[in-house]
């Protein structure tokens, strides 16, 4: 996890002086907002405390262009702070939703509190990101952050309607990856943007492109990489029924592979052979591919801003497909 620590360094120097102050401020706020109620959120702060890229919050931060930590960051902080909260709030759920032992290289809440106590932490987490955003006292970044939480919900429903079925298509792949993912990164491009006055539509395309690529980098990664660098189960996608793109080229390019049934895939090491399987069919290569396309696509659109806000954004969005974690 130290290789994911500098990753991530490296993007917070990038994004100016001033960030590394903003981000300890938020790791406080977090915690303090997610264990308002102690004896309750107990598996709350856990979650915020387990750590994670705090990659969203760091967009809010960025879009904001901000130029220092004084209190002119404090609605962008809030922003940030809620940007975090409903990704973690999703990420208890998710684990629930897939079955997930591993999390941030630590059992999940659903592992280790069970079902009844992963949702009511997801929903205390959702509560909690909503109450922070109204402290801004601007309509519009409750709407945004309520539109991403929809898709977000819409695309985790898709997921397990569509589990299983090997036979999904590309496009309706596409369309969940941005509804579970691309929409809050966009969110949280636009929530920079609306507390700075800054270009709303060209931080939202972009923050949308850099998410849909981030979603297909995680399912590289999935298939890819040991739970020591990603904190996730090695081939979870798999056990849990999920059909990503690197599965449906893979099952193009092996005949046998393609004849293999899902559910067979029944434990870590199974998954874990198949995902050995679908990496030697070269299948994750036009996947990266794919998310280095929408990666050079989203900075396209980063002319025209002030050059240190462009910068910044570029080194994230690089940051989204040569990661490893
Ligand atoms: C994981 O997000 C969920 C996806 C949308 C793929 P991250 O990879 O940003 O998770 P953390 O916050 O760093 O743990
Ligand atoms: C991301 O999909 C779903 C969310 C938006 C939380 P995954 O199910 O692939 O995310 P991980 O791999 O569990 O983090
Ligand atoms: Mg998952
Ligand atoms: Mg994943």
């Amino acid at each position: 996890v130290t290789g994911v620590a500098a990753e991530v360094q490296a993007l917070v120097a990038a994004a100016g002086p001033h960030t590394p102050a903003l981000l300890a401020r938020l790791e406080e706020r977090l915690v303090e907002i997610a264990g308002f109620t102690p004896a309750l959120a107990q598996a709350a702060v856990a979650t915020i405390r387990a750590g994670g890229k705090r990659l969203r919050p760091l967009l809010v931060l960025i879009a904001a262009d901000l130029d220092g930590d004084g209190p002119a960051a404090d609605g962008a902080l809030r922003a940030a702070t809620a940007v975090e909260l409903i990704h973690s709030a999703t990420l208890v759920h998710d684990d629930v939703l897939d079955g997930a032992a591993l999390r941030r290289g630590q059992p999940t809440v659903v592992a280790t509190g069970g079902r009844r106590m992963a949702t009511a932490t997801g929903d205390l987490l959702f509560a909690r990101a909503f109450a922070e955003i109204t402290l801004n006292e601007d309509p519009e970044q409750v709407r945004v952050l309520s539109r991403a939480s929809t898709a977000l919900a819409r695309g985790e429903l898709m997921q397990r309607e569509d589990a299983w079925d090997a036979g999904v298509t590309v496009a309706r792949y596409l369309e969940r990856c941005e509804l579970k993912t691309g929409r809050l990164f966009e969110a949280a491009c636009e929530l920079g943007a609306l507390q700075s006055n800054g270009p709303r539509a060209k931080l939202a395309a972009f923050g949308l492109r850099i998410g849909l690529a981030f979603q297909l980098l995680d399912d590289v990664l999935d298939v890819e990489q040991p739970a020591e660098r990603t904190g996730k189960t090695r081939g979870a996608d798999l056990l849990d029924g999920t059909v990503t793109l690197p599965l449906i080229l893979a099952r193009e390019r092996d005949q046998e592979l393609a004849a293999t049934p899902l559910r067979e895939i029944a434990d870590p090491a199974a998954a874990a052979r198949f995902c050995e399987r679908i990496e030697a069919t070269g299948a994750l290569e036009p996947v990266r591919a794919r998310a280095h396309a929408l990666v050079d696509d989203a900075k396209t659109i980063l002319s025209g801003l002030p050059s240190r806000q462009a910068a910044a954004l570029e080194r994230v969005a690089d940051g989204v497909v040569e990661r490893r974690a």
